[in-house]
Order: structure tokens, then sequence, then C-alpha cells
């Protein structure tokens, strides 16, 4: 599936500009982590892309349903390590442990993504462009800053062989190349 195939279905699911956006930018760094892996590079770029394609449909069930009602939407689109990886994203929706390379890379880089935009936002130009690898790993131990962004599944980073201070360099360039899209 290409990207804007990947994004046009993401659009007849989720309406909230800012999700896509984060779905972009998911997709953006799950692409960057395909190519240092040596994985499929479209197909992650997909997963990135589509991963929260459930999340208005699930609304206060998002706990126990998101991930589940997405591989409905996504069965017969998708290759299905994709929709496995997109599953147990959500670890509150109980279906497995994540486990392969492609579950963490998908947790880790999607979350991430959060703490990226949330430091480039305390930056008086707001621009992803401004922002530094070390400022996001000094954000990473400050707990209370953007605090619903898990440190714990970022750290999954280290489960696909990629040191954090890596994994936030890629996930970075990844952002800021993909600054225009994501309004950044
Ligand atoms: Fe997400």
């Amino acid at each position: 599936m290409t990207k804007q195939e990947a994004l046009s279905l993401l659009k007849q699911y989720v309406k909230n500009e800012n999700m896509i956006r984060h779905c972009i930018a998911s997709g953006a760094v799950l692409y960057d982590l395909a190519q240092k892996l040596g994985c499929d590079k479209e197909l992650w770029q997909a997963a990135g892309i589509l991963h929260d394609i459930d999340v208005e449909l699930v609304g206060d069930d998002i706990m126990k349903n998101h991930g589940t009602k997405a591989r409905e939407i996504l069965k017969d689109k998708l290759d299905e390590q994709a929709i496995a990886a997109i599953e147990a994203h959500n670890e509150h929706a109980n279906i497995r442990a994540r486990s392969t390379t492609f579950d963490h890379a998908l947790a880790a880089g999607e979350t991430i993504t959060g703490l990226i935009t949330a430091t480039a936002y305390v930056y008086p130009d707001r621009k992803v462009s401004s922002v530094k690898p070390k400022s996001i790993i000094k954000r990473m131990k400050e707990k209370n800053f953007a605090a619903s962004v898990n440190r714990n599944t970022i750290m999954e980073c280290e489960k696909i062989g990629i040191p954090l201070q890596e994994f936030t360099e890629i996930s970075l360039s990844a952002m800021q190349n993909a600054a225009e899209e994501l309004g950044l």
C-alpha cells in the first residue's frame, strides 16, 4: 500500500487534524526505521499511518477495542504482520504482548512522535527544525513533561537493537523531513 493510499484510507475514518498529523509523523518515523533495519519501508510506513485508524470509532472503549477494530478495517488491505503490530501497539487490549521487531518499532516510533511534537512546541518558533536530539533526551527524563507519553514504550527501541540516542536522531530527522506536511 502506498503512502497516498494509506493516507486516504486513514482519512475515511479519522477526521481530527492533530490525529492525522500524528499518524503522518508515525508513518515518516516508521519509514526511516524500516530503512535502518532493512525492512519493508512502504509497509512500515503504512502501519505508522494506519495504526490509530480506529481511534474515533472506539470512543470511550479505547483501552479495550483500540486495535481490534483496526484489524477489522485493515483485514485484506494490509499484510498480517502489520495488522498484528497495529493491534499490539495498544497494550491495554490484552491481545498479546509485543514480541516482533515490527511490534516494538511501531510502539516506540509512534510514541516518540508525541515527545518530539511536545518538545517542538516549547521552542519560541514551535518548529521541529529547531529541536536537537539532546533536548528530546532531556525531556525524556522529565516525567512531568508530556506526562502522557509513555517513556517505557519509547525504550522498546532497545528491543530492536537501536539505542535511545540513535532512535531519537532517526525519529527526529524523519519528522524534520516531513515538517511541512506536519505543520511543525
Ligand atoms: Fe498513535
